[in-house]
């Protein structure tokens, strides 16, 4: 959908909101100052039609958010393993969320050959899911049910690559938190569809379960 906003409205309408909330509660600003305690951590695609709060009725200072293409848990991706021991160890959220959504451009142009630059070497973590997975995906009877399909799998393999980290095991032994939980929203519904809920202490496969912790 096309924009007409200008970069100058974008302005506009924040001190509009801004001025808006405070008539709304007075104290609004003034106790998220204070203190940010979001229960939720959301993994997100940086997609635009894809906004954590909105969909989620969630208000500012109610949800931890970090967003990149295509919704990836990658182990050396410093930005994310940093917004992770953030949010589960000083934070201390109680939930994790992965969110994938049908018609994910990163996902359809990782099942593609074309080079994106880059981009190739994040979307080539899509592609290893893909080969994971490759007799189901390829058992679909066309290309849009394949491209689906890629998706909530991708969903399924990030909250399994959450799991897999010291910082989820080391909260899972010891606090016994956060909850896992795989979701994928519809771009042409507005649907949040729940796919996957991994419980603190989940049986991991053992080569991936750090005893020593
Ligand atoms: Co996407």
């Amino acid at each position: 959908m096309p924009t007409t906003k200008t970069i100058e409205s974008l302005l506009e309408h924040n001190q509009a909101w801004a001025r808006r909330r405070v008539e709304e509660d007075p104290q609004f600003f003034k106790r998220l100052l204070g203190l940010q305690s979001p229960k939720f951590l959301w993994v997100g695609c940086s997609d635009s039609r894809v906004p954590a709060n909105e969909i989620t009725g969630t208000e500012p200072g109610e949800i931890f958010v970090h967003r990149n293409v295509a919704n990836l848990v990658v182990h050396t991706d410093i930005n994310l393993l940093s917004v992770l021991e953030y949010a589960v160890t000083q934070l201390k959220v109680e939930h994790v969320i992965v969110c994938g959504h049908y018609g994910c451009g990163g996902v359809l142009a990782a099942m593609r050959r074309n080079s994106f630059g880059v981009l190739n070497k994040w979307l080539r973590n899509i592609k290893d899911v893909y080969r994971l997975h490759e007799a189901d995906l390829e058992a679909c009877p066309d290309e849009p049910a394949r491209a689906r399909l890629l998706v909530e799998l991708n969903v399924r393999e990030q909250v399994l690559n959450l799991a897999k980290t010291s910082i989820l095991q080391k909260a899972w032994k010891y606090e016994h938190r956060p909850v896992l939980h795989g979701w994928v929203y519809g771009l042409e519904n507005g649907l949040l569809k729940p796919l996957v809920t991994m419980q603190p202490g989940h049986d991991l496969h053992p080569l991936y379960r750090y005893e020593d912790l």
